[in-house]
């Protein structure tokens, strides 16, 4: 084998420290699947308050006490601490950016109350993409990558390429931009760019600036050496899609041959019907009857009624423009013709809530809510519903999809992004693993799922699309060693 890489993972969300959506699940598998394709790997997070020093066992690392970390005309100081995530086999080694300033709160980028982004985004960012390199340095671990992921961390392959670009330290090291979600860039007013130190030449369309704004994405696809994202139809779309490129496709395409879509895996530690201690009972391809039980837990658990012949569609998500949630809401009605049940899992918008809640007295015997972040419900979802609904209106990548053919529940997806490039439609005689729909139209969703409903009354024909989709392989090292060789290709 060649020689093992060093690889520093930069995220600011990690699963099970802090998460809001997929990109915790992606910073915690992925650098657990690398290491087991034998490199180093460790990874750097902010220290929100959340984060329970006791239950996670985090220690103070005393030599990385009090770092100053320049954030415009300041010296803010930095303390790391450290704790481990691991798999089976493997450690991996986790340092936290604690600031009490920046990170002694209770959200993650804005306020659980009001639902408010910090005023303050820009600075608490900048903070972290010098804090980790300033920690590096003194850390005295040279990696041979840094591997950042979205707008967070964006600043670092910029602070690389200039005011690092002459320390010895850094003058090898290589830089990988994941993209997971476009539509988040941290655009901030002009003036937040002072408080980055950036060279101020640098304030131009080609580099940091995006429509008048300082844009840190955009900054990171100015200077990352390689650039991915999360499937390989998303990699398209956004470079051709003004919609899905979000104003910064024409940008993003003038570095297509540095852009390379990697699709996501799943944790299949974590997502396991057979091992999976959050659902009601275990099961797998061969005890697959058992995952009815489930399917009466989690109606009990919605306070619905069960019924053996009605499908029961589960949904899990942000409830975000993104997610297609409207559609749902345009087609309640007609959805609720074809004799189905539907339990919805969702964190977001209370104006989107008001209007399930209101459906909800309508079909109070068919459609169940809960509000709110909870994953060991969101385990109960994917092994109790017999179809999972995911309308996205864009999906970089998706993660519910492959959850849910994982648990032998069927997923009814818009074709776009990563939901595209899993699931297979339905094609009759047992084919497929999913059904699929083009158009992003309330009409669509329903056909859709009309076409599923169908199916589902073929117990046997069914059967075959819950098992094709069981024995789908979404594990990450497939995704793992494409990253080890664009890594490799970047040092060579
Ligand atoms: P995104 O990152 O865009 O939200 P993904 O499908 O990649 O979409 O990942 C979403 C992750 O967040 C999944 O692990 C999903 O189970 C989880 N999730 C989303 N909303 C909730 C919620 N309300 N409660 C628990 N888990 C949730
Ligand atoms: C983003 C995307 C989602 C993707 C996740 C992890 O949150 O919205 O599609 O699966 O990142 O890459």
């Amino acid at each position: 084998m060649s020689r093992p890489l060093n690889i520093l993972f930069v995220s600011s969300e990690v699963e099970p420290f802090a998460k809001t959506g997929g990109l915790a699940d992606v910073s915690s598998a992925l650098p657990k699947a690398i290491k087991e394709c034998g490199h180093e790997v460790r990874i750097m997070m902010p220290r929100y308050r959340f984060i329970s020093e006791r239950k996670f066992k985090l220690h103070d690392i005393i030599r990385l006490k009090d770092i100053p970390v320049p954030v415009g005309n300041q010296s803010e100081l930095a303390n790391v601490k450290s704790s481990f995530i691991s798999n089976l086999k493997d450690k991996v080694q986790v340092y936290f950016i604690d600031n009490a300033k920046y990170f002694g709160r209770d959200g993650i980028y804005q306020s659980p109350v009001g639902k408010k982004d910090y005023q303050d985004n820009d600075e608490r960012f900048i903070f972290f993409c010098r804090g980790v390199l300033e920690t590096l340095k003194r850390l005295g671990w040279q990696p041979d990558i840094i591997h950042c992921n979205d707008w967070q961390t964006a600043l670092i392959p910029a602070y690389v390429k200039t005011l690092y670009a002459s320390d010895p330290f850094f003058k090898s090291i290589k830089t990988v931009f994941t993209i997971h979600n476009m539509a988040y860039q941290g655009s901030f007013p002009p003036e937040s760019f002072k408080k980055s130190n950036l060279p101020k030449e640098l304030f131009t369309p080609e580099h940091a600036e995006a429509y008048g704004k300082f844009n840190f994405l955009k900054t990171a696809l100015a200077f990352a050496d390689a650039i991915t994202t999360v499937s390989r139809k998303y990699a398209e779309e956004i470079c051709t899609s003004p919609d899905l490129g979000a104003g910064l496709d024409g940008f993003l395409a003038t570095r297509r041959k540095d852009l390379h879509g990697i699709l996501n895996g799943i944790d299949y530690q974590q997502w396991n019907p057979l091992t999976d201690e959050h659902i009601y009972r275990k099961y797998d391809t061969k005890s697959i009857e058992a995952k009815v039980d489930n399917k009466k837990a989690l109606t009990q658990r919605f306070g619905l009624e069960y019924h053996e012949h009605v499908p029961l569609i589960g949904a899990i998500s942000r409830l975000v423009d993104q997610k297609g949630f409207d559609l749902v809401l345009e087609a309640m009605d007609d959805l609720m013709k074809l004799n189905v049940q539907f339990v919805l899992l969702g964190s977001g918008d209370a104006k989107v809530e008001k209007k399930f809640e209101a459906f909800q007295k309508k079909y109070a015997d068919r459609l169940g809510l809960f509000f709110g972040f909870d994953e060991p419900l969101a385990h109960l979802i994917e092994a109790g519903s017999d179809m999972f609904l995911m309308p996205s209106r864009y999906e970089p990548c998706g993660l519910n999809q492959m959850y849910s053919m994982r648990y032998g529940t069927v997923p009814i997806v818009r074709a776009t992004g990563g939901l595209d490039d899993t699931v297979e439609d339905y094609a009759g005689n047992g084919k497929g693993t999913g059904f699929k729909f083009e158009k992003y139209d309330a009409k669509e969703l329903v056909k859709a799922v009309q076409r599923a409903v169908k199916v589902y009354q073929q117990p046997d024909e069914w059967k075959k699309l819950m098992k094709n989709g069981m024995a789908c392989d979404f594990s990450w090292v497939h995704s793992a060693r494409q990253y080890g060789s664009l890594y490799k290709e970047l040092l060579k």
